[in-house]
């Protein structure tokens, strides 16, 4: 029996061996044909493009394209995509692709890879053209790390000038946007050009796999660097109309620390010379339709927010009551209301599902941490959410005034949450409609025991007094 077992092992495990080397050797047998990226760093969110002209050199199809990234950079990576582009020219148009983290046996240097998985397998001698973006965060380290209220804040990006990749590139090309034209230092790695917000680097012939080439690129960045370090969203449905929306954030300007004492008055007065890099407001997209609007800190409302609405959508506009400065931090609450027909919908097989939008509604915001709480109707059951992105999720119970068995609570949680991020999710569950009934007829309940209560006190009254 156990020999048995182990030669079942020993089977098991040279099959995997034979497998990871058909999946090396397919790695060599791809090669980038062209490469050419774009790196955004015009916020503090930096964006990259890359469109890879990519062909089959080897004898058998291959069905993933490998993309590589070096290992201090994975956990600064919100999110990766990639789509195939068909067609040309006017009728291109882009098919979305599944990208998933994979591990390669025998990394170089640690590298982490990310695995494109084609519709079509590629056969050998084709070539087909992939767009990727990749987001990262926390990416741009201010350098000085201190300034003090009349500096302009000026930061570091790290990158190769080659692209990392287990392919050979036979051409390549890198372009750097930055916010203005104040570059202070950049690395050259010949040809290396530059013409006002555009660095370009490259083209670069011929490099093996795994090619790197260290570069440091130091501007002026005076976006504001804008990071909720934890966001908590409580989503309410009530059947009786309305979802009620209630938010905590813990916002924090990521951007270089403020030195020295801070002058509202020279604030003020020279706006365009004074805390530049510093942020007094910021913009929440909210849903058309959204009415009771409330923000608050902890000492109380604050009056100072705007919200303008159209029907396609709202914009709410909230001043903190300072303005933050590098490494400076403001806790706050915004709460609204939304029409429950907008967002609550009956699927083909009956079930209930919540149809809302993930991720944060401020503006070129990341968030650290977020947490999207469903409190679902009481009697709700077997829920399932459904997100366009991996998430932790787990189940809790609430109770809140009239409650008898507690109501459901989906809890939807995930790390390094950036705007493209905001896209809808959904909730769905079962519901009974008896328990509409369940809060009226508890109100019913407690006037009737006050009632019966009082009957009884008033009876028994008269006696005491004798
Ligand atoms: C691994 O890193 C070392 C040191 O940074 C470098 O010299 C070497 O070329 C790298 N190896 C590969 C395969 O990239
Ligand atoms: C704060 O504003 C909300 C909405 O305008 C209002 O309902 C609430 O009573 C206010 N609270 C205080 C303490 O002023
Ligand atoms: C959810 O809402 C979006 C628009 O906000 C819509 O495009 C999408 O089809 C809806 N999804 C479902 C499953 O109803």
């Amino acid at each position: 029996m156990e020999a048995h077992l182990r030669v079942r092992a020993a089977l098991l495990l040279s099959v995997l061996a034979l497998l990871s080397l058909l999946a090396r050797s397919s790695s060599q047998e791809i090669q980038i044909v062209n490469a050419e990226r774009r790196i955004d760093l015009t916020s503090h969110i930096v964006k990259v493009f890359l469109t890879l002209k990519v062909e089959n050199i080897g004898a058998s199809p291959a069905s993933e394209i490998l993309l590589a990234f070096p290992p201090t950079l994975i956990d600064r990576l919100a999110l990766v995509k990639a789509a195939a582009t068909v067609g040309k020219r006017k009728k291109k148009s882009y098919l979305p692709l599944d990208v998933n983290p994979t591990e390669l046996p025998d990394a170089p240097n640690g590298t982490k890879y990310f695995s494109i998985s084609l519709l079509n397998p590629l056969s050998a001698g084709e070539s087909a053209t992939l767009e990727v973006l990749y987001i990262l965060t926390h990416s741009l380290e201010p350098f000085p790390a201190e300034i003090s209220q009349s500096e302009s804040q000026l930061v570091y990006y790290r990158d190769s000038a080659i692209i990392l990749s287990p392919y050979h590139i036979k051409q390549q090309t890198t372009f750097f946007k930055t916010p203005s034209t104040k570059l202070e230092s950049f690395t050259k790695v010949e040809p290396t050009n530059r013409a006002g917000t555009d660095l370009k680097y490259g083209p670069y012939e011929n490099h093996p796999p795994y090619s790197f080439s260290p570069i440091i690129v130091h501007f002026e960045n005076n976006n504001p660097f804008a990071v909720v370090e934890e966001l908590v969203r409580e989503v309410e449905i009530s059947h009786w109309g309305s979802l009620q929306i209630t938010e905590h954030y813990i916002l924090k300007h990521a951007g270089a620390r403020h030195k020295g004492v801070f002058s509202r008055v020279e604030y003020q007065s020279k706006p365009s010379f004074s805390g530049v890099p510093s942020f007094k407001s910021l913009l929440a997209r909210l849903p058309p339709r959204v009415h009771s609007v409330y923000y608050r800190d902890e000492i109380g409302n604050i009056s100072s927010s705007h919200l303008r609405t159209d029907p396609r959508k709202s914009e709410l506009e909230i001043e903190p009551r300072y303005p933050l400065f590098g490494g400076w931090k403001a806790s706050f609450v915004i709460g609204y209301g939304l029409p429950l027909q907008d967002f609550l919908f009956e699927s083909p097989d009956g079930r209930r599902y919540l149809n809302f939008s993930f991720g944060c509604p401020l503006v070129e915001t990341v968030v650290d941490k977020l947490t999207i709480k469903v409190v679902l109707p009481e009697g709700s059951k077997d829920p399932s959410a459904v997100v366009p992105c991996s998430v932790e999720q787990h189940l809790e119970t609430k109770y809140s005034y009239l409650d008898i068995v507690g109501r459901t609570v989906v809890v939807l949680e995930k790390i390094n949450v950036v705007p493209e991020h905001n896209s809808p999710f959904q909730v769905y569950y079962n519901f009974n409609p008896i328990f509409m009934l369940a809060e009226p007829l508890m109100l019913v309940s407690v006037f009737f025991l006050l009632f019966i209560a009082s009957v009884a006190y008033l009876h028994v009254d008269p006696s005491i007094r004798k």
